[in-house]
């Protein structure tokens, strides 16, 4: 088991967005997060990095309980951690390799010969090499994304959690992100955890698919049996309709 969460609650005021969340992530997984848009998601993972703390719950990674620690525990616990979010958000002023590294000069005291290294490996990995000398602005929107998941495997994480990593790019390289995702599992025997709305790359990359709704996991389960749910409110959301009963307003 690499991670757990026990009866997970969160409200922001009257917004109660997370209502007793229940959930265990296998060592090597995949598993796929989906739910509409508003219903927590990225909530419930930063709840799992530590950065957001329950109202009520517990959360196990590795065996260690993160909602109780300390900002010097938590630091070591968010190193397992590598992220990779929409915005894929890099330092214009810096090149792809100081993008890269950027977390390991920081937070490591690893040699400039170390880091440099994993820098060309993780570059390697997502498939980019011999851009290590390009500014962001030179680079397709595609290959940004890649220089943010060389940049959250740089660390050698345990874990990646994926936040929307293809919301804002078109259909083609949003598959590529896929198969990118794929690689990492296979290469890496990482956990991952990957939030989407979309069903289809859900489906590509999910060894298990949750669906949050109503601030609790309503069904959890192999991509077939989230398309064999009974339950409507999967049908609705993986079908993509408009009427059933989910409010749409
Ligand atoms: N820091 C915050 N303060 C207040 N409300 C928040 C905060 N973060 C998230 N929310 C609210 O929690 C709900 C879930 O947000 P989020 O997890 O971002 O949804 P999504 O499923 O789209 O990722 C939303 O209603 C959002 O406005
Ligand atoms: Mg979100």
């Amino acid at each position: 088991m690499m991670i757990k969460i026990i009866n997970l609650h969160k409200s922001f005021g009257q917004n109660k967005v997370l209502q007793g969340v229940n959930l265990e992530i296998e060592k090597g997984e995949t598993l796929v997060i989906i739910g509409q848009s508003g219903s927590g998601k990225s909530v419930l993972i930063k709840h799992m990095i530590g950065i957001v703390k329950p109202d009520e719950g517990e959360i196990f990674v590795d065996g260690i309980e993160v909602t109780s620690l300390k900002e010097e525990q938590l630091h070591e616990v968010s190193r397992k951690f590598g992220m990779l979010f929409q915005a894929a958000a890099l330092f214009d002023s810096l090149t792809v390799a100081q993008n890269v590294s950027f977390g390991l000069e920081r937070y490591t005291d690893f040699s400039k010969e170390r880091i440099q290294g994993l820098v060309e490996e993780s570059l390697d990995k997502v498939g980019l090499r011999g851009v290590e000398d390009l500014m962001p602005y030179e680079l397709s929107g595609g290959m940004k994304k890649r220089v943010g998941l060389a940049r959250a495997i740089a660390y050698q994480p345990e874990i990646i959690l994926y936040d929307e990593p293809s919301t804002g790019i078109d259909p083609i390289r949003a598959d590529a992100i896929n198969d990118l995702i794929n690689m990492m599992k296979k290469e890496l025997k990482v956990t991952s955890v990957v939030i989407t709305h979309d069903v289809v790359s859900a489906y590509k990359v999910a060894d298990r698919i949750a669906m949050l709704y109503g601030g609790k996991i309503i069904e959890l389960g192999s991509p077939e049996d989230i398309r064999n749910s009974k339950n409507p409110v999967v049908q609705q959301f993986i079908h993509g309709r408009a009427e059933g009963p989910i409010e749409n307003w």
